[in-house]
C-alpha cells in the first residue's frame, strides 16, 4: 500500500490516498484506533473488500471514487441519526458542482441517502460507528461511480461517464470534501431543521407511491416526508408509520 495525497481537502481536515486497500472505512477506523485525529479523509484507488449496506459487496474497481472521512464524536448521540442525511446533503453538492447547470435537475436524494442520476444509482453512502474509550468515532464512507457501475444491482446504476460527465475521482473528491466540510459546520451549528428542508428539496418521490423493504417484509404507502429525527414518513393503510431503515422502492411492487 503506497501512501501520498496530492489530494485537495479544506483546512481543519487531512486526507491520504491509497493505491489500494481493504476497504476505506475499515482504513479509517484503524487509523481513528491508531489515534489519528478527527478529520481525516482515507481515499482508495481501489478497494479488495469494499462493503455496501446490509453486508453487501460494494464493487471497487479504479477509476470511481472511493472515500471515508474518519471523525470523532461529530454530534450528541440523539441526533447521530441525522448524520446519513447530512452527507447525501453534501454529496448531492458535490455531483451537483461537476456537472453543467442543465443536468443538475437530474440528481436527486433517494431516502436516505442514495444520490441518483436521472432515477439510477450514482453513488453509495455507509457509515459506521464505534465505541472507543476516548470517545465515540464515526466513520462516513462514500462510493461515487465515476466511470463505470455494476450491472447487477438491487437498483439500477450508472456512473458519470455514462451519464455523459466524466470526471476524475480526484476533482470529485475536492468537491466533496469542500462540501461535506460546510454541511457538517452547518449542522454542527444549528438544529436539523435547515438541512432537514434542503434535503427535503432534493429528495425524489416525496407526496409519490413508494414500496419499503424491511429485512422481513415490505410496506406500500405514500412518501409523506420526514419526522424531526430524519426517518421516513410513510402513510398507509394502517396509518402514519415512522421507518429508520429500508430499501426504498419507488412506485408499488
Ligand atoms: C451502499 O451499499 O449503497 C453503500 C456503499 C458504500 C461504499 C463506500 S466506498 C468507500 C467506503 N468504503 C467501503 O468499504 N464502503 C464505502
Amino acid at each position: 500500500m503506497t501512501e501520498g495525497s496530492g489530494l485537495v481537502c479544506p483546512a481543519g481536515y487531512a486526507a491520504v490516498y491509497l493505491d489500494a486497500v481493504g476497504s476505506t472505512n475499515a482504513e479509517a477506523f484503524e487509523r481513528g484506533r491508531q489515534g489519528a485525529a478527527s478529520g481525516l479523509w482515507v481515499v482508495a484507488r481501489r478497494q479488495t473488500e469494499g462493503r455496501g449496506r446490509r453486508g453487501r459487496v460494494w464493487t471497487s474497481e479504479p477509476g470511481n471514487l472511493y472515500a471515508s472521512l474518519m471523525l470523532r464524536d461529530p454530534m450528541v448521540e440523539a441526533r447521530l441519526g441525522e448524520l446519513p442525511l447530512v452527507v447525501a446533503l453534501a454529496v448531492h453538492d458535490a455531483v451537483a458542482a461537476a456537472l453543467p447547470p442543465f443536468a443538475r435537475a437530474d440528481l436527486a436524494i433517494k431516502w436516505p441517502n442514495d444520490v441518483l442520476y436521472a432515477g439510477a444509482k450514482l453513488c453509495g453512502i455507509l457509515i459506521e460507528a464505534a465505541v472507543a474509550p476516548e470517545g465515540r468515532v464515526v466513520v462516513i464512507g462514500i462510493g461515487v461511480n465515476c466511470t463505470h457501475h455494476p450491472d447487477v444491482t438491487l437498483y439500477n446504476a450508472t456512473d458519470l461517464a455514462a451519464a455523459g460527465y466524466p470526471t476524475e475521482p480526484e476533482a470529485l473528491f475536492a468537491l466533496l470534501s469542500a462540501a461535506m466540510a460546510r454541511r457538517l459546520a452547518e449542522w454542527q451549528a444549528g438544529d436539523f431543521a435547515s438541512i432537514r428542508e434542503a434535503w427535503l428539496g432534493r429528495a425524489r418521490g416525496v407526496g409519490e407511491a413508494i414500496t419499503v423493504r424491511l429485512p422481513t417484509r415490505e410496506i406500500a404507502g405514500i412518501f409523506s416526508g420526514l419526522d424531526r429525527d430524519g426517518r421516513l414518513l410513510l402513510r398507509h393503510d394502517g396509518g402514519l408509520e415512522a421507518i429508520s431503515a429500508g430499501d426504498v422502492f419507488f412506485g408499488r411492487s
